[in-house]
């Protein structure tokens, strides 16, 4: 994806990059108890693995929602763990063709958890294949064409889906309904953040100490990717123009160096703000012109930036395009505009925005 191609706003993009990938496993949680935060979900998971592990029976198909970074991939893992069930990978976009879907469930074995991530991306004719096959675990085949052509039904391994998305908007009724079970990830709390970094510093052996990590979560955006990512840029920091320590001085200067501000927003969360706040007057301002205005995909601005503005009260969706509310201004250092003018409603001007931190 396009982040504007400097290191800076690199850093911040909630995203994984390919060498995260590869290097994720490292600190990617395995267990449910390892699993930090979000509580609700993880009782509510652990009861219905627990259940399905005494019935001796696949636990039932699940869906995680909400923005990149905050641990849907991980959980899917982690289902595969708790039930000692077969992983199989896969994506919305990488199945193009009904038959890429169709010899994919014909190879699982009875238990697999089968991960389909992206799965908003899932192809009309690939999705209608999972319909059947999630609701009675029964694959239809066409053989032949015309009037020759003869349906078939083939009778598949019990299986899970764990399906995967950045946007529950996109999942079609008919999908959604055939979850058991459909959760939405929450940004994380700063305390939270907190444990993940000190989890993740211990596996990498860092040393940090607890004012480095409370400045490292504190800049996260709610994000455990980002809080990973940022401890990795300071850990390389601390050990170029310090003794390695991380401590609070160290995780501030290089942040600061990092270009990540003491919300965690970056050069891009800035330039969005800049550009509805100036450019266009507050706003409303469409998604796609706003886009352009800051040199990103309109699908990047929407799914990777946007979220966390929205929950910081920054920005506000409204039919008409994105607003700017008054804690953008505020962040910005410029005078808010009176209420009723400029993009935000009246009334806005005194409600406080929503802290993540407290
Ligand atoms: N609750 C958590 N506890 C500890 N670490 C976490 C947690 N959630 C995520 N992480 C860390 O953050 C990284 C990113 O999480 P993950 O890949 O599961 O996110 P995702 O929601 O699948 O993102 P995307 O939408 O981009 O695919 C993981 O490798 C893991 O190290
Ligand atoms: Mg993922």
């Amino acid at each position: 994806m396009s982040t504007g191609g400097d290191g800076g706003a690199r850093l911040l993009a909630p995203s994984a990059d390919a060498a995260e990938e590869i290097e994720e496993p490292t600190l990617r949680p395995r267990r449910l108890s390892e699993f930090v935060g979000q509580a609700q979900l993880k009782e509510h998971l652990s009861i219905m693995l627990e259940a399905a592990r005494r019935r001796g029976e696949p636990v039932d198909h699940m869906l995680f929602a909400g923005p990149p970074g905050l641990g849907k991939t991980s959980l899917a893992g982690i289902v595969a763990n708790e039930m000692q069930a077969g992983f199989r990978v896969t994506s919305g976009p990488a199945l193009v063709r009904a038959g890429d879907l169709a010899a994919l469930l014909t190879n699982l074995t009875e238990g697999d958890v089968l991960f389909v991530d992206e799965i908003h991306r899932l192809a009309r004719p690939v999705e209608e294949i999972l319909y059947p096959a999630m609701e009675d675990f029964q694959l239809d085949v066409v053989l032949g064409k015309g009037p020759a052509a003869r349906s078939l039904r083939l009778d598949l391994p019990r299986f899970t889906l764990v399906g995967a998305t950045t946007r529950t908007g996109l999942i079609t009724g008919p999908l959604r309904d055939r979850f058991g079970f459909v959760a939405r990830l929450d940004y994380y709390e700063a305390g939270e953040l907190e444990t993940i970094v000190r989890r993740s510093a211990g596996l990498l052996g860092a040393r940090l100490d607890d004012g480095g990590g409370v400045e490292i979560a504190k800049r996260s955006r709610g994000t455990p990717r980002l809080a990973n990512r940022l401890l990795k840029r300071v850990r390389d920091y601390a050990e170029v123009r310090g003794d390695g320590t991380i401590d609070r001085q160290v995780a501030m200067a290089g942040l600061e160096l990092f270009q990540v501000d003491e919300l965690g927003l970056d050069k891009v969360d800035r330039a969005i703000l800049e550009a509805t706040c100036l450019r266009f007057g507050g706003g409303p301002v469409g998604l796609s012109t706003l886009a352009v205005a800051v040199s990103e995909a309109p699908e990047t601005v929407e799914d990777v930036y946007e979220p966390f503005l929205l929950q910081l009260g920054m920005l506000m969706r409204t039919p008409r395009g994105r607003v700017a509310m008054p804690a953008a201004y505020e962040h910005l250092g410029l005078p808010a505009p009176a209420a009723g003018v400029g993009g935000f409603p009246a009334g806005a001007a005194g409600d406080s925005p929503i802290s993540l931190w407290g």
